[in-house]
């Protein structure tokens, strides 16, 4: 199977830190669900949100009204527990990317070991696929990792970009080069590769420029940003900066 690509690189806009702040004082404002139509609105092609075990930001009511209220595909971010597997089949979302998850972990730290629980993940991307849920791994960029990803069968991995986004100079130049070798090698292997974890505007350009590439998915920043030049502005110079890469 190829790897399904528009040309155009898609801006996958995570929403989950718009309910960390709601849920910061509790009540439904700001609301998740518009700042979700804004993105899409000023050219997110997808929405993403993570449901967490613990429900620190997107809860399993925000799953429901996003996907009542989306136009444009949701990818739902779990972990591989059979709680959040359950969740996944009855809202089916477009797709479904698998993160490891800490709970004590801030944010999703490193990439799914895929490759160490080719087992237990097995049936889980059996069963989502069965439910006509785009199946995605979040994973390192290693070659080990892609090599699992064939064997399970998926026809997405994400490629975790915090290690790039958080390294200077030739540290810096050798993951982006990591990064543009796995997604060269998901693309052989038939896979769509996607991107994402701590991208800015300042960082964007060098991934969104890996010809591989078939979608980034950003939030933290693009929200943060959200609160000095609008959530609108901030999807589009994202956008724009994307675009001028290619
Ligand atoms: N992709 C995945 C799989 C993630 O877990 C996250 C963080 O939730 C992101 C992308 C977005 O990362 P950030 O919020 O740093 O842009």
């Amino acid at each position: 199977m190829m790897p399904e690509t528009t040309g155009r690189l898609r801006l996958g806009v995570n929403i989950d830190h718009v309910a960390t702040v709601r849920n910061a004082r509790g009540g439904d404002n700001p609301d998740p669900v518009r700042a979700a139509q804004i993105a899409a609105a000023a050219g997110a092609d997808g929405i993403t949100a993570h449901l967490r075990e613990d429900r620190r930001h997107i809860t399993d009511d925000d799953i429901a009204r996003l996907t009542d209220a989306l136009a444009i595909p949701l990818n739902l971010e779990m972990a591989a527990t059979p709680e959040m597997l359950a969740i996944a089949l009855r809202h089916r979302p477009h797709a479904a990317c698998i993160v490891p998850e800490r709970r004590e972990e801030r944010t999703t730290e490193g990439g799914l070991d895929a490759a160490g629980q080719i087992e237990r993940l097995a049936p889980m991307c059996a069963e989502l696929a069965a439910a006509g849920i785009r199946v995605s791994l979040f994973i390192e960029p290693a070659a080990r990792q892609i090599e699992a990803a064939v064997t399970l069968g998926v026809p997405v991995v994400e490629l975790h970009t915090g290690g790039y986004a958080h390294l200077a100079g030739d540290a810096r130049a050798a993951e982006l080069r990591r990064l543009a070798d796995a997604a060269a090698l998901a693309a052989k292997n038939g896979i769509e590769a996607h991107a994402g974890h701590g991208l800015t505007f300042d960082n964007v350009v060098p991934v969104a420029a890996i010809p591989q590439l078939a979608e980034l998915n950003i939030g933290h920043f693009l929200i943060g940003e959200a609160i000095f030049i609008g959530l609108d502005a901030s999807v589009r110079r994202m956008r724009g900066l994307m675009d001028a890469a290619r």
